[in-house]
């Protein structure tokens, strides 16, 4: 599976051809300034919540090239006010099969308002089972005792996971959540792209190193075989 990473937790993984990407948030991301987003493929975007560093390029990229925008219901009704209406609505502890795979939607605990102030439903986060690696995003969310189901609805290869502290899990919480998902492999997101949540890259993946679990950071445009 190919896995790129856009920088704060948008990233794009290709299966079976497809082209799915997560939380576009990369024109107001100054880390991101080398990435041009009228370049990205996407044929799935996925939403794991409302808010803007996790929306604000969705509706552009998905106005150019018709991705289907896979979302909770209340952020596909606010899409769909926009004119967005290639939509698949999906709330916590829903499963669908697309053409690519399977995924599940999972429990986040955080908030999710939309950028104008409207609700934006459940946050999520969402596990993907399919033929060539399975994996969890868990979106912005705390560590919560819902991840040890995790391994119960499928095995892991990699999980994304927020690192920065702050808003979300930092790196100690997220060390538990890879016991509570049976995982050994992480890619951090959610980090540096402001000041709250700036990390020390070295010490993060010692932490990891030191419970005998590998922590990857990519850098922002980098596309890794996993
Ligand atoms: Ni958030
Ligand atoms: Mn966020």
């Amino acid at each position: 599976m190919q896995f790129t990473y856009y920088g704060h937790s948008c990233f794009a993984v290709r299966i079976k051809g497809k082209n799915i990407l997560f939380d576009p948030f990369i024109s107001p991301n100054a880390l991101a300034s080398a990435i041009d987003i009228n370049k990205i493929p996407a044929d799935y975007i996925f939403l794991s919540h409302g808010h803007e560093d996790h929306i604000a390029d969705c509706i552009g990229i998905a106005k150019r090239t018709g991705a289907l925008v896979v979302c909770s219901f209340e952020i596909h009704t606010w899409l769909n006010n926009q004119g967005i209406t290639h939509t698949h609505p999906m709330n916590t502890g829903g499963k669908r099969t697309f053409d690519f795979g399977t995924v599940k939607c999972v429990v986040a605990q955080h908030s999710s308002g939309l950028p104008d102030g409207t609700y934006g439903g459940n946050p999520m986060g969402f596990i993907f089972i399919n033929e060539e690696r399975n994996f969890y995003y868990s979106g912005d969310t705390a560590l919560t005792l819902d991840m040890q189901l995790v391994p119960q609805f499928s095995p892991i290869d990699f999980a994304v996971l927020p690192i920065g502290d702050n808003f979300t899990m930092g790196t100690a919480d997220a060390i538990q959540a890879m016991h509570f998902i049976q995982c050994k492999r992480a890619i951090g997101v959610h980090y540096d792209t402001f000041g709250y949540i700036k990390i020390d890259h070295t010490q993060a993946k010692l932490e990891f190193e030191h419970q005998n679990l590998e922590l990857l950071l990519l850098s922002i445009g980098e596309t890794l075989d996993i």
